[in-house]
């Protein structure tokens, strides 16, 4: 029977980036944070040589061949672990496929969690895989290995190095979808320019991004820690915590904005009304996710989340309604249907 995963969107609390390295990326710091959206992945594989895997979709903009992340992900996996198979992989596309929300890189890690269930096999084969798993989403991309961790992930190096951070209190979140196309490698490009500008050199790049790190670590100590283990997920709860606010009070920010507002100053105003500063229904924070074009707004109740989502109606602006999705949840809802 075919597996089918809950394939979860992310968004970045806070990007940090730095001056370009000589191996043509950006080193980063950041706070990735699953959301509760997702896209459903399903999964169906058996032992058979030689291996071949087919990919389809409901939605036509979804590569079908070796440019789409999960088919990277399966092949590499069943090449690592030597096993050869007949997989099939279906996308339902839920999620708009809006850069910043890191949906092709869940998709990855979807289908691998789908291909794991459906193959016994790989669990008996290497008990190293753990590390391995993580070591190949790397090479599939930079926002991939948050999805093998989920909650809130501190992202460094260029992204790829994770660390799973005591989880924030699940949080009323608006994102906004504006028909905006961001092209992320272009938006570094930028991002370059404006470095050659202000002169950041590779030292003071370095220093920012420990400093900033060192700042989203600090803001997960000294509160207490809203308590996973005791198995409640605070669905009902509607009070932002105090998680939320001391990562927020570190001052966090894209760095992306400040090249991507210019050239897209719709993205700067939808900001704008997401965040609805000094009014009642203000967000605890609003910002672009990733290069964008997504935004997202975190609210402390449902009511201002709902005020928000209506406010970008009247622009007409698309937006969806959802949560943050702490770790444990992420886990317990990511397998909607296993074939094992
Ligand atoms: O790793 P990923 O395939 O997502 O990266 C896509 C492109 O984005 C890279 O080729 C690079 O140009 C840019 N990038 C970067 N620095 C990062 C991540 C990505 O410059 N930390």
């Amino acid at each position: 029977m075919p597996t089918t995963v809950r394939s979860h969107a992310k968004i970045n609390l806070g990007l940090g980036i730095g001056a370009p390295r000589a191996d043509g990326f950006h080193g980063l710091a950041t706070v990735y944070q699953t959301l509760a959206l997702h896209d459903l992945v399903t999964v169906s594989a058996r032992a058979a040589s030689p291996t071949s895997i087919r990919i389809t979709s409901n939605d036509r903009r979804v590569p079908s061949d070796s440019r789409n992340t999960a088919w990277k992900m399966v092949d590499m996996a069943l090449a690592s672990l030597g096993i050869c198979a007949e997989v099939a992989i279906h996308i339902d596309k839920k999620l708009p496929i809006q850069g910043g929300l890191g949906a092709g890189s869940a998709n990855a890690v979807a289908a691998l969690i789908g291909l794991e269930a459906e193959l016994a096999a790989f669990a008996a084969k290497n008990a190293n895989w753990g590390a391995e798993r993580l070591r190949i989403a790397a090479q599939v991309g930079s926002d991939v290995p948050l999805f093998l961790i989920g909650g809130a992930v501190l992202g460094l190096d260029r992204g790829q190095s994770v660390f799973p951070l005591p989880d924030l209190e699940s949080t009323h979140c608006v994102v906004a979808t504006p028909a905006v196309g961001v092209s992320t490698p272009q938006a570094f490009r930028d991002w370059d320019a404006l470095c050659e500008r202000s002169g950041l050199t590779q030292n003071a790049s370095d220093a920012k991004l420990g400093e900033l790190s060192r700042a989203y670590a600090a803001s997960f100590t000294g509160v207490d820690a809203w308590s996973s283990s005791s198995g409640v997920f605070p669905h009902e709860k509607d009070l932002a915590g105090p998680q939320v606010s001391a990562l927020v009070r570190t001052g966090i920010a894209n760095d992306f904005e400040q090249v991507v507002f210019p050239q897209h100053p719709l993205l700067s105003e939808i900001k704008r009304t997401l965040a609805a500063s000094g009014t009642p229904e203000a967000a605890l924070h609003a910002s672009l996710s990733g290069s964008g074009s997504a935004l997202y707004g975190l609210y402390r109740d449902r009511r201002d989340a709902e005020a928000a989502f209506e406010r970008l109606a009247a622009m007409g602006v698309p937006s969806l309604l959802t949560r943050t999705l702490p770790r444990p949840a992420y886990w317990r809802e990511m397998l909607l249907q296993s074939g094992t």
